[in-house]
């Protein structure tokens, strides 16, 4: 399996045009012909997602659901289930069946007093009340054996049927992944996310940036990966933040170069710098056993299920690929070449990364892609040049970059690669859409 995050640094560059048509000649590369569902194109634009409208496809349920989802699991019923498990220690000490040294007590009495209750809320939960009434009485409770006091808030609470409730609540509290992937019989390939722009909600935005949360919705999109041999990641302009964790999955990284103005180019080559920057302090907080908050929490989670060794590799072999983007001629990509090389050589890093960075393919800026009509997005099948340009990238992904040349490569070598088309075919197939177009 592999997992590519397609990004760049900022919007309208070819992120997501990019992103679909790669997701298209990978599937014809992997299918010859058979629909197997074997790829996945991911929107991870939580901001404003584009790829459901623009493929006119919708899926039943969206991010925006599975916030709401994880939102309820988070806040209410993991919330709950603390409470449960407290009030049941509590109970068995003033029934005195337990000492007040009990290792149990007093970790739930520790718990107790730092739970955070703001998100909870009680009005949607029948012992709700008593619930605000135990934390509220939180402040007098300061030592274990203080928590007889606590008998008659407790006796409000029914911790049988508590749990009756409790169990209905966390049946329909996970997400079900089904509904999330949408499979598109016409395109051969799965599409997750997008749809309704959700950091618009506030407690949305609030969300994202809780480790808790954050955790939950990446270990609901790593189970999805799971489920493809390629899952491919239209990634938000600016790339990483709160989403950098999930970059600890990801196998290759595609920078997307805009070549139609300078701004844009030192912008990707500075999203590539961001990146390097963010992997060398990662690979050394690990190495050092330093990582912190989400990005340990995470890191463990992946170790948990495929084992040290697997993330140890995977963080080694990492690839960055550079897919060029609106070229009009050879001369700008020799000189976004040259910037780069520049670039890297200031910041003395040139030698270390040139061969690890990939040249993996180059798509002309063209009117087929710039008639902004939704379904033109996927122009992938629809013009044999083009087509055959995302063949290229295709050929990259599935050979790991082995194919591809690097920035230590010179300029006539990087450019007949991404220029080399079997000239009789593409001739042979032009004379054949000609030909069935009469
Ligand atoms: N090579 C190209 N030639 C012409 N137009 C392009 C090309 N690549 C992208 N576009 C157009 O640029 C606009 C922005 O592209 P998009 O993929 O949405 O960018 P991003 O996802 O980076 O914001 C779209 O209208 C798209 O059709
Ligand atoms: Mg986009």
């Amino acid at each position: 399996m592999s997992i590519i995050s397609v990004v760049g640094p900022k919007g309208g560059i070819g992120k997501t045009t990019l992103s679909i048509n790669t997701t298209a000649a990978l599937t014809r590369a992997l299918s010859s012909g058979k629909n197997t569902n074997r790829i996945c194109l991911v929107d991870l634009d939580l901001r404003l997602p584009t790829i459901t409208s623009l493929l006119d496809s919708h899926p039943s349920k969206t991010f925006y659901d599975l916030f709401e989802c994880l939102d309820n699991k988070t806040y209410q019923v993991d919330f709950l289930q603390n409470i449960y498990q407290l009030a049941t220690w509590f109970q068995s000490y003033i029934d005195e069946d337990i000492q007040e040294d009990h290792a149990k007590l007093v970790d739930a009495f520790r718990h107790y007093q730092s739970m955070n209750t703001s998100l909870f809320h009680s009005s949607e939960f029948k012992f709700g009340d008593a619930i605000q009434e135990l934390m509220i009485q939180r402040s007098e409770i300061k030592s274990v054996p203080q928590i007889r006091t606590l008998e008659p808030v407790l006796k409000k609470i029914n911790l049988r049927e508590f749990r009756g409730l409790l169990e209905e609540m966390d049946k329909s509290a996970s997400p079900a992944m089904d509904e999330y992937i949408n499979y598109i019989e016409e395109y051969g390939f799965s599409i997750l996310g997008g749809e309704v722009p959700i950091l618009g909600k506030r407690a949305h935005r609030k969300r994202i940036n809780e480790p808790e949360f954050l955790l939950r919705f990446l270990e609901f999109i790593d189970g999805v990966f799971q489920n493809f041999e390629h899952v491919i990641v239209d990634t938000p302009a600016g790339g990483v933040n709160h989403m950098s964790s999930l970059m600890n999955v990801i196998d290759q990284v595609l920078f997307v170069f805009d070549l139609s103005n300078n701004i844009a180019i030192n912008g990707s080559i500075d999203a590539i710098h961001s990146f390097i920057d963010y992997y060398e302090e990662f690979q050394a907080d690990y190495a050092k056993g330093q990582l912190l908050g989400l990005d340990r929490a995470h890191v463990n989670r992946i170790i948990m299920k495929k084992g040290k060794g697997d993330l140890h590799q995977s963080i080694k072999n990492k690839k960055l690929g550079i897919v060029f983007n609106r070229c009009q001629s050879n001369q700008e990509i020799e000189t976004a070449l040259s910037m780069m090389r520049d670039y890297l050589t200031t910041l003395d890093k040139y030698h270390q990364y040139k061969s690890r960075i990939q040249i993996v393919g180059m798509v002309p800026h063209h009117k087929v892609i710039n008639i902004t009509n939704n379904r033109k997005t996927l122009f992938y099948n629809m013009d044999v040049g083009l087509s055959e340009r995302m063949d290229l990238v295709a050929k990259g992904i599935l050979s790991e970059n082995s194919v591809c040349p690097s920035l230590a490569d010179d300029d006539k070598t990087i450019i007949s690669y991404l220029n080399k088309f079997k000239k009789p075919q593409l001739f042979d197939r032009l004379t054949k859409v000609a030909s069935s177009a009469n």
